[in-house]
């Protein structure tokens, strides 16, 4: 008999086609979904990379649904939904977890933090949160709180651009707060281009371009490597940015 895995949580995605009924449409005509095969996730953190527009937060968004969290983020138990923008992806992604369930659960999208705050005062969730509204911080700060605070390992994280609001040292702080719930038995998904949290070495990075999704190394993502290249050299590169045609 299979032993029961502690983690990860998740093990692997599937697209089911034989159920597709417009393949060239939205969401399936995005080049991440059309050549989507198999995704086997790390038992730590996944990160999903690629261009605008690649489809990360489209993927992102249906696994999350597949799993039962709220379109709009959150925890499970935030079942609220705002916008009519939600793919049916969902509806054909296989996900195969492990025997262990995670004991809790957190999908943060980027672009709905503000309803994620909104719903956490209007039903008084905020125990978790040092009695503060998260309205009343930063951005940055109020994900930081969230990670520090909210989130108590053994469980499943969902991060859309988590980076968006943070500084380059709260991005480091995050890495540690990442590495200390996955320490704790937690698997994260992380859609990002923060070429600080990509580095964390207890992860795969998958890449989604035209070509579909791959693995890639850390020195291999764009993230790094034009990071690199600008930092060392950013007045030559600023230049040629603006010089006139
Ligand atoms: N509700 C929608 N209907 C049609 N197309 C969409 C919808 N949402 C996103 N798209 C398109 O799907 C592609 C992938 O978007 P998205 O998943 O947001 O990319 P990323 O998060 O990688 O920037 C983009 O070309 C985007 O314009
Ligand atoms: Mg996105």
């Amino acid at each position: 008999m299979e032993q029961p895995q502690a983690k990860p949580y998740l093990r692997d995605l599937r697209l089911d086609r034989e159920q597709i009924a417009e393949p060239d449409a939205y969401p399936f005509s995005i080049p991440a979904a059309h050549a989507l095969d198999v995704l086997v996730f790390h038992p730590d953190v996944t990160f999903l990379v690629g261009e605008n527009g690649s489809g990360k937060s489209t993927l992102l968004e249906a696994i999350a649904l597949a799993m039962g969290f709220g379109p709009e983020g959150g925890t499970r138990n935030m079942q609220f939904k705002t916008a009519d923008t939600v793919s049916t992806l969902h509806d054909r992604l296989r996900i195969r977890q492990s025997l262990r369930k995670p004991r809790d659960y957190f999908f943060l999208r980027a672009e709905s933090f503000y309803n994620v705050a909104t719903y956490a005062d209007e039903v008084g969730y905020l125990g978790g949160y040092e009695d503060k509204s998260l309205h009343n911080r930063s951005h940055g700060e109020a994900f930081l709180a969230i990670l520090n605070h909210k989130l108590r390992g053994q469980g499943l994280y969902l991060f859309d651009e988590p980076e968006a609001a943070l500084s380059p040292s709260r991005q480091m702080t995050a890495l540690a707060s990442i590495h200390s719930l996955v320490e704790d038995g937690s698997q994260f998904i992380i859609a990002t281009h923060s070429p600080i949290l990509l580095a964390y070495p207890r992860s795969k990075i998958v890449l989604l371009d035209a070509d579909g999704i791959r693995e890639v190394r850390y020195e291999e993502t764009e993230h790094y490597a034009i990071t690199r290249r600008f930092l060392n050299d950013y007045q030559r590169m600023v230049e040629e940015l603006i010089r006139p045609e």
